[in-house]
């Protein structure tokens, strides 16, 4: 399954992407932005685990490429709880490709495809203080800013306020 805009085009991660993948994640400028569970250093053998972990588990990831060039990744992460499903936007691009509109139109393929092809309700993003080419991101592909929570967030244990965007059906 592949979705495509122009000159984008997304599909589940596979094993061939493990050295381009390696190559554009380890980068602190990108991994500042992104959760502590995202390996800084990123090594070869954590992009192998990842993609495996995305195959075995049939994850709502994928792998971007602009130009067919492998660029970075985009996903949603789906939890759920007795009385609650959380349906979460995630996504990052090697340095190498910011400021192409790529993530704009990788965002709005992907919650197109969130909404309208798995039927959620509702997918939301949280984006940390500090990073406003994300909340741009967002709010062009369509997405609502909702409120900040103070200090919610964290990044090696420094604490962050942490902005939180929505899209529904
Ligand atoms: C944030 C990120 C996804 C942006 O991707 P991108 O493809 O460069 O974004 P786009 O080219 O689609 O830009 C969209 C808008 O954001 C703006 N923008 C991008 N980076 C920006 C920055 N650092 N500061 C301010 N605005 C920025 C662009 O100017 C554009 O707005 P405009 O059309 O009004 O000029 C990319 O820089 C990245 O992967 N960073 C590291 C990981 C990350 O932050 N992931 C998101 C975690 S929530």
């Amino acid at each position: 399954m592949e979705l495509t805009i122009d000159n984008i085009r997304l599909r589940k991660p596979q094993p061939e992407d493990a050295a381009a993948l390696a190559k554009a994640a380890n980068n602190k400028k990108v991994a500042r932005n992104l959760r502590d569970g995202f390996p800084s250093p990123y090594k070869l053998q954590d992009a192998k685990e990842f993609i495996q972990k995305c195959i075995d588990e049939n994850l709502t990831n994928f792998s971007i490429f602009h130009n067919d060039v492998f660029c970075g990744l985009i996903g949603l992460t789906i939890t759920q709880d007795a009385c609650l499903t959380r349906v979460e936007m995630g996504y990052w691009l090697g340095e190498a490709h910011w400021g192409k509109g790529i993530a704009t139109k990788a965002v709005r393929l992907v919650s197109e495809y969130g909404l309208k092809q798995l039927g959620h309700e509702k997918i939301v993003a949280v984006v940390l203080e500090y990073n406003p080419g994300s909340m741009r991101v967002l709010e062009k592909a369509g997405y609502t800013f909702k409120g900040y929570t103070k200090e919610t967030g964290s990044k090696h244990g420094v604490p962050h306020d942490e902005y939180h965007y929505e899209i529904t059906s």
